[in-house]
């Protein structure tokens, strides 16, 4: 299997999804000289593992893309929030390196007619990669047009057939304080917990992603899944998740466990409300230069169209 850099792979080239679900084994087996791929990727140098650079295969595009601007691979892999790996924006990127995400499982629990613990290779098999570059905002006021490799959501859901009980979704990141030594902090109540309603769960836009800029996702930005709500705050991404439960009840996440006065589980990017530490109303763009003036927050993230509705008589002032 060629492994080149995502710029290098033209579409007409791609191969069958069981090579990208064979890919694991095949870095199992030390089939990768590192050297090698080092040097067919100088430009993105240390910023990850030689050994984890690996091309994904078979990804189609989507229409939901943005136009805008990427960010450099640079910005993407560098400036993270990340918990498990530490507190910094700089630390995911420099204590998550040696973090092993293989062999990794995810446990579906709750509300559906189809349970159980899945293999990631099993867990992600029927369905079709998809690159979708979307506008991301963190709740901090600063944002990044990212070139992400998923499946949506709503697909994965159908597949497991949630019953009527079943109002949300919720999430949950591998707890391993050994693998994840920012876990030894009582910063967040571990593990770290998402939860979405079942229509935001199933909106188009929603999507589990298992890489970025056409190659598997790293470390520092959740691998090897995590989940992209490009509407929401940053928050809402959880990364490398093990757990998927259909419940009832609205389930708490970490923030709101952590700062219920700072963040809701509606908290939606509302530029007229300013969060209780900082004005939402303008967000800088990560990599823009110093010099490049702030622009103004989009509601909804800019995806208004697509989500609005969601949110119908929910009083948006309150739930900022
Ligand atoms: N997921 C886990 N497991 N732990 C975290 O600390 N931080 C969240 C989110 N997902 C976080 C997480 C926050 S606050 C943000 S802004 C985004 O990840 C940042 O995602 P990115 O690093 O891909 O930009």
């Amino acid at each position: 299997m060629p492994i080149r850099r995502a710029a290098d792979i033209r579409s007409s080239e791609i191969t069958s999804k069981e090579n990208y679900l064979n890919r694991r084994e095949f870095i199992q087996n030390g089939a990768i000289a590192g050297g090698s791929l080092l040097a067919a990727a100088p430009a993105f140098g240390a910023l990850v593992p030689t050994e984890r650079r690996e091309k994904l295969v078979d990804v189609g595009t989507s229409d939901f893309s943005t136009s805008e601007a990427i960010n450099a691979y640079e910005d993407i892999t560098t400036y993270n929030n990340y918990y498990e790996f530490g507190t910094q924006k700089d630390d995911p990127y420099r204590n998550a390196e040696d973090f092993e995400p293989h062999p990794w499982t995810i446990e579906v629990t709750g509300h559906a007619e189809k349970t159980g613990t899945f293999h990631l290779e099993d867990f992600v098999k029927p369905y079709a990669l998809e690159e979708r570059i979307y506008r991301m905002r963190c709740v901090e006021a600063w944002s990044m047009v990212i070139p992400w490799v998923g499946i949506p959501l709503a697909d994965v859901i159908k597949h497991f057939q949630p019953t009527s009980n079943a109002k949300f979704v919720r999430f949950e990141t591998l707890e391993d304080r050994r693998r994840m030594p920012g876990q030894r902090s009582r910063v967040l109540r571990w593990p770290y917990r998402e939860g979405l309603t079942i229509a935001e769960a199933t909106n188009p836009l929603t999507i589990l992603a298992v890489g970025l800029y056409g190659e598997v996702l790293p470390n520092q930005n959740g691998a090897p899944i995590r989940l992209v709500v490009p509407w929401k705050y940053g928050f809402k991404g959880i990364k490398g998740i093990v757990k998927m439960s259909f419940v009832e009840k609205q389930p708490k996440t970490s923030w709101e466990l952590a700062a219920p006065s700072e963040y809701g589980f509606f908290a939606n990017v509302n530029p007229e409300v300013d969060h209780p530490r900082w004005s939402q109303a303008r967000e800088r763009r990560i990599g823009a230069g110093l010099f490049t003036p702030k622009q103004p927050t989009l509601m909804f993230n800019g995806y208004g169209e697509h989500v609005a509705h969601l949110y119908a008589g929910l009083d948006l002032r309150r739930n900022f």
